[in-house]
């Protein structure tokens, strides 16, 4: 049995890990074709009573949405309960696809549209009086890179909302009814949409592909990353949690478009069919050798590949979970593409921010990467049932 086979990527490894992760499967879109793989992500109903909040390490689906805000003057902790009360009985409402509380469009919300809405705090939200002595360990700005070209209109942030759905109608109603009901407490900064295909051509799930064509997700092995991306970050009212980074990168498909797959393949480490390794074989499960190498002598997984100085055998061990997805940007006749970059790690500064600087120091990639944007969130565990999202901040 292959990695795959073994643990099971994205979704869980397990059906009886999907459910454990807060899933409940009525009406599949289509059950004929799908059966129970945990994979899929189409026609599910998340619960946010987990230990962990949903749309982490769940299968991502069609559409993401994320929403960075700030917190209004004056917003105190008194606020901040009133305000974290509402949202979660809003996201409750909308994850179970019942009517929201107070919204007149009663007729909206739907279950089976694997609709997860998750929630972060970014530093300015610990600047709060009363909140100070709550900051997790492991949330800290992420230092400039090199080859970063950050704009403010793509970074920072005091809170975080990503949600996601099977259909951009969906998360288009839960992004409104969150956003209107933050109004008195916060205001948006920035929103950025995402998509992503995880289902291959004869409707089963796949891992799916980035702008530049690769598969992209491959290196996401819950039984792998699952167990070492959460984190109570030394703070009780933190169990469940884990660190999540938004980077805005920009993809220059033109120049990118110009290469030999062969140069392609090599930037990265691993074949643009299937996504398996160049040290072969030619299977996406399969793991990287870092050692082998061509008659020639030259490396078959090339030493400023993406996929060599990403993995975690080459980063001390230091593991993220992805959850990426593709975006196009228009303005005017023009259109920019990128990856909306998503990673949950233990720690920004202990995980994230070495490979980053690894990254940046050789990735073959940086030639046609470009980060615009970037963001840190401390993501709390999910909350039971009569409680809210991270009460434990105002017990
Ligand atoms: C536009 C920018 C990027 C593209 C196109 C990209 C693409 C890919 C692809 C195709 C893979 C191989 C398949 C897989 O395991 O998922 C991969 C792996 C990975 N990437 Fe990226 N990536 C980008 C940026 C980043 C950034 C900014 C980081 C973190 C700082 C990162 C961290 C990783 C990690 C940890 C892996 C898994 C390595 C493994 O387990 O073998 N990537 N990426």
């Amino acid at each position: 049995m292959d990695r795959r086979g073994l643990f099971g990527v994205v979704a869980g490894g397990s059906v009886v890990a999907a459910m454990a992760a807060g899933c409940t499967r009525k009406n599949a879109s289509s059950p004929e074709l799908n059966g129970d793989d945990p994979r899929d992500p189409r026609g599910r109903t998340w619960s946010p009573h987990q230990e962990h909040q949903a749309g982490i390490t769940s299968p991502t689906p069609a559409v993401t949405v994320i929403v960075s805000l700030d917190l209004v003057k004056g917003a105190d902790r008194d606020a901040l309960r009133r305000f974290l009360k509402m949202w979660s009985a809003d996201i409750e409402a909308l994850m179970a696809g019942r009517k929201v509380p107070g919204d007149p469009l009663q007729d909206m919300a739907q279950p089976n549209v694997s609709l997860s809405v998750t929630v972060g705090f970014g530093l300015g939200f610990f600047r709060v009086p009363g909140l100070e002595k709550y900051l997790p360990d492991g949330l800290a700005e992420i230092a400039p890179m090199k080859h970063d070209k950050l704009v403010e209109d793509w970074s920072g942030g005091d809170l975080v909302v990503q949600i996601c759905a099977d259909d951009p109608t969906s998360a288009a109603y839960a992004q409104r009814i969150l956003v209107r009901d933050a109004k008195p407490f916060a205001t948006p900064r920035w929103v950025q949409h995402g998509s992503w295909r995880a289902i291959g051509g004869d409707g089963k799930p796949i891992t799916g592909r980035n702008l530049f064509g690769q598969v992209d997700g491959t290196g996401n092995v819950l039984e792998d990353a699952g167990n070492k991306i959460w984190t109570d970050a030394g703070q009780s009212w933190f169990t469940g949690g884990t660190m999540m980074v938004v980077r805005r990168i920009e993809m220059n498909l033109t120049t990118w478009d110009e290469l030999t797959r062969e140069r392609q393949e090599k930037a990265m480490g691993r074949t643009l069919d299937v996504g398996g390794p160049l040290s072969g074989p030619n299977e996406e499960m399969k793991p990287l050798n870092f050692s082998a190498r061509d008659q020639d002598g030259k490396l078959l997984v090339p030493i400023d590949s993406h996929a060599r100085l990403s993995n975690p055998a080459s980063n001390g061990g230091r593991t993220m979970f992805r959850r990426s997805t593709n975006y196009t940007h228009d303005e005017g006749g023009k259109t920019t593409h990128g990856l909306m970059f998503v990673s949950f790690q233990t720690s920004i500064p202990g995980v994230f921010t070495p490979v980053q600087k690894r990254l940046d120091a050789s990735d073959a990639l940086n030639e046609w990467t470009t980060a615009i944007g970037s963001a840190v969130f401390a993501v709390p565990g999910g909350w039971p049932q009569g409680k809210f999202l991270a009460h434990g901040l105002f017990a």
